[in-house]
This record gives structure tokens, sequence and C-alpha cells, in this order.
């Protein structure tokens, strides 16, 4: 069963500083670089469409397609004002029956990790890589904090995420007079209905969003992100 990679890189980076965290570098490779190397890796996948910024289409076209360290990336494709019009658009370019989504700014991920969301969504049409939350959680009250939140009941959603192209499709039909308001594609595909299941994910793999995400980043790329 085939399985088309949708790496969403249209960021504009404002919460991370000036440049987009896809391009900053880590150990003189952009960030984006180290995904698709790690997405790339992964058996489970065949080919990788790339989602960029609409500006930059035609200079990640000339970079990364035919490129012989990335072969699997098959198209560049120009992404949306939000993060879910990014990724509709690659998932409309997909002609596979699953699609496994990846934010571009997750570098850290392994291939057993893409394993195990693959072969998850086989058996049950979609599933996410999660991790239960360790933390004491408490609802924030101003500055004080409100009640307790049982944290066994919670997990923090992480991507990849695979679904079957169908199921995602007929979601985009059922929720197609609403705005693109999604954070991810499991809340699309609840609020359309669909049951989606969850793999226990990895804590390297956290989104670079702040500067300081951006540090831990710079000291994984360095020391690595897991005994090898
Ligand atoms: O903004 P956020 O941190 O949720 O971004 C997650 C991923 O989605 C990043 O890899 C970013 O480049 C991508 N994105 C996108 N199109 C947007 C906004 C974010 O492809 N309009």
């Amino acid at each position: 069963m085939k399985v088309t990679a949708i790496i969403p890189a249209a960021g504009s980076g404002s919460r991370a500083g000036s440049t987009p965290k896809q391009y900053m570098e880590l150990l003189g490779k952009p960030v984006l670089e180290w995904t698709l190397a790690a997405v790339s890796a992964s058996e489970a996948v065949d080919s990788i469409i790339l989602v960029t910024p609409a500006n930059d289409v035609d200079m990640m076209s000339g970079k990364y397609l035919k490129n012989k360290t990335f072969p699997k990336v098959a198209s560049v494709v120009s992404g949306g004002a939000k993060r879910g019009d990014s990724v509709r658009n690659g998932v409309m370019q997909a002609a596979s029956e699953f699609v496994l989504i990846h934010d571009a700014a997750r570098p850290f991920l392994s291939p057993p990790l893409v394993k195990r969301v693959v072969e998850s969504a086989m058996a049950h049409g979609c599933t996410t890589a999660a991790l239960p939350a360790h933390d004491t959680v408490k609802a924030r009250q101003g500055e004080f904090l409100g009640a307790a939140v049982d944290r066994s009941t919670l997990l923090l959603i992480q991507t990849p995420q695979v679904f079957k192209r169908e199921a995602l499709l007929k979601a985009y039909e059922i929720k197609k007079d609403e705005a693109s308001d999604w954070t991810d594609e499991t809340s699309l595909m609840q609020s359309a209905g669909f049951s989606v299941a969850w793999v226990v994910g990895e804590t390297v793999n956290f989104k670079i969003t702040t500067p300081d995400d951006f540090r831990l980043a710079q000291a994984i790329a360095h020391f690595g992100a897991r005994e090898t």
C-alpha cells in the first residue's frame, strides 16, 4: 500500500524569529533537510510532496526535485495562509492510498516512529503520534491556577499523522464551508466524525516554535537525538 508524505513547510516562522524556522540551520543544514532526511529514510514512505511558501516554489523545486540526496521528493507545491490550507494543497496532489503528514518544523522524528504510525493507520484508517502528559496539568484563570485536569486522560498531539487519503478527502468535503482553522488534521477528522487512533510519539519529535526550541534543537543536532 503506497504512502505519500506531505511536508508542510510554508510557515512564516513569526514566533521563532525572523527567518522561517524550516530554513534555519542546524549544524549547517536547514531544519527542512533534517526532516526530509528522516522521512526519506523510512521504508514506509514511497514519495514526498513538499509544501513551501508560494514565493519559494521555483527556488525549492530547483533545489529538491531530482535531488540525489532526497530522491523521494516528487513535487513541490505552494502553501496557503494557514497550515491546514498548506496541507490540503499537498494532499490534493497525492494519488496514493495513504497520506502521511509531518511538520517540517519537527526534524528529529525517527523512521521506527514513522513505521509505527503507518502500520496503525493501515489497521485503523487514521493514526497520529501523541505523547501522554507527564507534568501536572491545570486550567488557567488569569494570574491564578484553576482546577487540576486529570493528566492520565490527556495526550499531546504530534505529527506524523497518517490517513487513508479517501477519508481525508471526505473530511475536507464535509467541512468545506468552514474556515480551515484546525491546527492539525486529527482535529479536522474528528470534527468530520472520523475516529483517530494514536501511537506513542517521541519527546525529541518536538516542533520548533520559539527561539528556546531552536537552541534545544541545536543541542540535539550536536549530541544526537538518540543512542545509536
Ligand atoms: O505554525 P505551526 O508551528 O503550526 O507550523 C507547523 C508546520 O506547518 C511548519 O512546518 C510550518 O512551516 C507549516 N506551515 C505551513 N503553512 C502555513 C503555516 C505553517 O506549511 N501557512
